[in-house]
């Protein structure tokens, strides 16, 4: 029974194995992000960084629709100051059903959509996508290196061979971390494209990880906060089990032979 067990197991492995190489599941590189860890936190220039990425490439096509824009002030974010949000709000222009006119967005409105068709919204694509589990991961990889979503952005950024071909009038783009292969996404990065007023270095690859973060933070904006509470209720269930260790030892005291007697 064990041995048939065993052998359907092993058999099972090398067929996900085979599938994994036929399949064309990405490729995704592991990239040390600051917020990673149980201490890890948001690093504030690289989410500023991300934002301009963001928005000098990424906002053509896609949108951030559940991301309110008053967010990029909150602390542990971006942290942008009121009159900064105030004057980025007012780059997009939003539909108010109250003037039956568009109007310049406000702090208290969202990002917009998408504006291409077929371009996803990304609010929450650091979350929707995962480099390390499933097929591509094992559990333990989950746990050493995260759940590899912005990993798996950050490798379809810069995962692109230079191979293009061209379906029924799309044409689709040759991207090692994309499954399948090819994507219809057209290389949005390249070097030196953007300026960053804090000097950074704006090499594609650099580039990549500043919106990979960035659409984690959009992603999971209270992330710190989490890891504070968890980390907080990790050392009272400590205390509590340590507690009824000692009290539960205490109430069966006076039950149980003693030792000598025994
Ligand atoms: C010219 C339009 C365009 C621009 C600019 C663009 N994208 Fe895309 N993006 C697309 C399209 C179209 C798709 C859908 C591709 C597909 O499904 O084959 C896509 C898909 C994606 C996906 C999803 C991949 C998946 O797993 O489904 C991610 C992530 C992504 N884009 C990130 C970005 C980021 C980050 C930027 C900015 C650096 C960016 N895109 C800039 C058009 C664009």
């Amino acid at each position: 029974m064990f041995k048939k067990l065993a052998l359907s197991a092993v058999a099972a492995l090398a067929l996900s194995g085979a599938a994994f190489a036929a399949g064309g599941a990405g490729h995704v590189e592991d990239v040390d992000f600051s917020f990673e860890g149980p201490f890890g936190a948001f690093d504030q220039n690289q989410l500023q960084r991300g934002l301009q990425v963001f928005t000098e490439s990424c906002a053509a096509c896609h949108g951030l629709k559940y991301v309110p824009l008053r967010t990029l002030g909150d602390e542990g974010g971006p942290h942008f100051s009121d009159a900064e949000v105030r004057a980025y709000s007012a780059n997009f222009s939003v539909y108010d059903p109250e003037l039956d006119d568009d109007r310049d967005a406000r702090p208290t409105d969202h990002f917009p959509g998408s504006s291409l068709e077929n371009a996803p919204d990304l609010s929450l694509m650091a979350k929707k996508r995962a480099g390390f589990h499933g097929p591509y991961g094992s559990g333990m990889n989950q746990l050493f290196k995260g759940m590899g979503g912005p990993e798996y952005i950050y490798s379809i950024l810069t995962g692109y061979t230079g191979e293009e071909k061209e379906e029924n009038g799309t044409v689709f783009y040759e991207n090692k971390a994309f499954p399948g292969g090819w994507i219809a996404m057209a290389p949005p990065l390249y070097d030196e494209q953007f300026e960053f007023n804090d000097g950074h270095s704006n090499s594609m690859h650099h580039a990549a990880e500043d919106i990979s973060a960035f659409l984690m933070w959009t992603a999971e904006p209270k992330m710190m906060a989490r890891k504070q509470t968890g980390f907080m209720g990790a050392i009272m269930l400590a205390i509590l089990a340590s507690l009824l260790y000692l009290s539960n030892k205490r109430l069966w005291a006076p039950h149980k032979p003693r030792k000598d007697n025994a």
